[in-house]
């Protein structure tokens, strides 16, 4: 029973003295939320049915554009245009009506959005981070009625020792999962370092969990917004470090544990590809269950995640595969990078422009490597 073990989580204060810790830029802006993801794609019809499928609601519909939103008072959480090939355009975010947009075209190349393009109204500018996704930051947005969310289903359930659930049945009801709110982005990049620095300057984000390599040097960070005494989710962007610069997968937030399983067994009635879950993570501590769709982009439902104020203290952990989840089936392989030709040139590319070092790759090929779950 050695191999099953949770990785320690040093508060920043007392972690290792090889760990490197993330220098905190003071922030031009801070968000308050993420507010709507932007995609394109060849197809919109087979889009907006895996969408719908997965719990989204359809706002607007045009031949070149699809606006969805949730329950929640958000006007709307994703937006995709019609395009000759499927990408991932970039994300939105709410920022204080005080922010200075003319600074940011200053000193950080911001252009001013056009109020059209922003459903739900409002003004604000494009930012590019710099692995080049569009980063939008919206003052005075919009909001909707939220629309109606079934009760919870662990406000009565019954636990050893504590039962509330007496003459009563569970009877979640057989439909898509009804998500509340857009949760969290994750996006890989070869350039950790500018990225973290970068949304921790643009967005204002805490790192609220790092994880590093065996040489102490950071590889992946959970950063949470900054709401100061207003708890935050434990993470709204991950950055990754990797080979490649891409959207790795966003994160839709359901009531409980049930509408998982339910909006689980709607998704596979449907046939769509069902990528890993339900499990719990460890960082974030979520029950998840992640979907890809038709262009192989990864959307993930969860529940029950963690939150922090601004004041909780970073925690540095060491990187593994295994760390991902707490319990849950293994991690299917095609989530870590396989080697191929295509990824050694892609690391020589990176080694030859000074983005890479032959001992990070090492290191990082030794971490992938290694298996999560030895005994499955
Ligand atoms: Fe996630």
């Amino acid at each position: 029973m050695t191999a099953l073990r949770s990785p320690p989580e040093y508060p920043a204060s007392a972690a290792p003295a090889h760990v490197e810790r993330l220098a905190r830029p003071e922030p031009l802006v801070k968000a308050s939320s993420l507010a709507f993801l932007r995609f394109e794609k060849a197809d919109l019809d087979r889009a907006q049915r895996f969408w719908a499928d997965f719990g989204l609601l359809t706002v607007s519909r045009t031949d070149q554009e699809l606006v969805m939103r949730c329950a929640g008072s958000s006007p709307a959480v994703l937006v995709a245009q019609r395009a000759s090939r499927a990408r991932y355009a970039g994300a939105a975010f709410v920022v204080p009506s005080d922010t200075d947009f003319e600074r940011l075209r200053r000193e950080s190349g911001a252009e001013p959005l056009d109020g059209a393009l922003i459903p739900g109204g409002g003004r604000g500018v494009s930012l590019r981070d710099p692995d080049g996704n569009e980063v939008w930051l919206i003052a005075g947005w919009g909001s909707v009625d939220p629309l109606p969310l079934r009760a919870a289903q662990h406000m009565r359930t019954n636990s050893l020792g504590h039962t509330v659930r007496v003459n009563a049945t569970v009877r979640s009801p057989i439909e898509p999962a009804m998500i509340g709110r857009l949760g969290h982005v994750v996006l890989q990049t070869p350039v950790f370092h500018a990225m973290t620095q970068w949304y921790m300057r643009h967005l204002g984000v805490i790192p609220t969990d790092v994880q590093y390599l065996d040489d102490g040097s950071p590889l992946l960070a959970f950063c949470r917004l900054d709401r100061g005494a207003t708890p935050a989710d434990h993470h709204t962007v991950v950055i990754v470090g990797g080979l490649e610069s891409r959207y790795e997968h966003s994160a839709w937030e359901v009531p409980d544990l049930d509408a998982l399983g339910q909006g689980q067994q709607v998704m596979r009635a449907n046939g769509h590809r069902h990528l890993w879950g339900i499990g719990r993570h460890l960082l974030g501590s979520q029950l998840f269950d992640y979907w890809k769709d038709a262009d192989g982009f990864e959307f993930e439902h969860y529940a029950d995640g963690d939150v922090f104020t601004a004041d909780h203290e970073t925690r540095y952990v060491p990187f593994s595969t295994g760390s991902i989840w707490a319990w849950g089936d293994d991690a299917p392989a095609g989530m870590f990078p396989r080697p191929s030709i295509a990824m050694m040139r892609r690391a020589w590319r990176l080694v030859r422009t000074g983005r890479l070092t032959w001992s990070r790759l090492r290191l990082l090929g030794r971490a992938m490597k290694a298996p999560a779950r030895p005994w499955l």
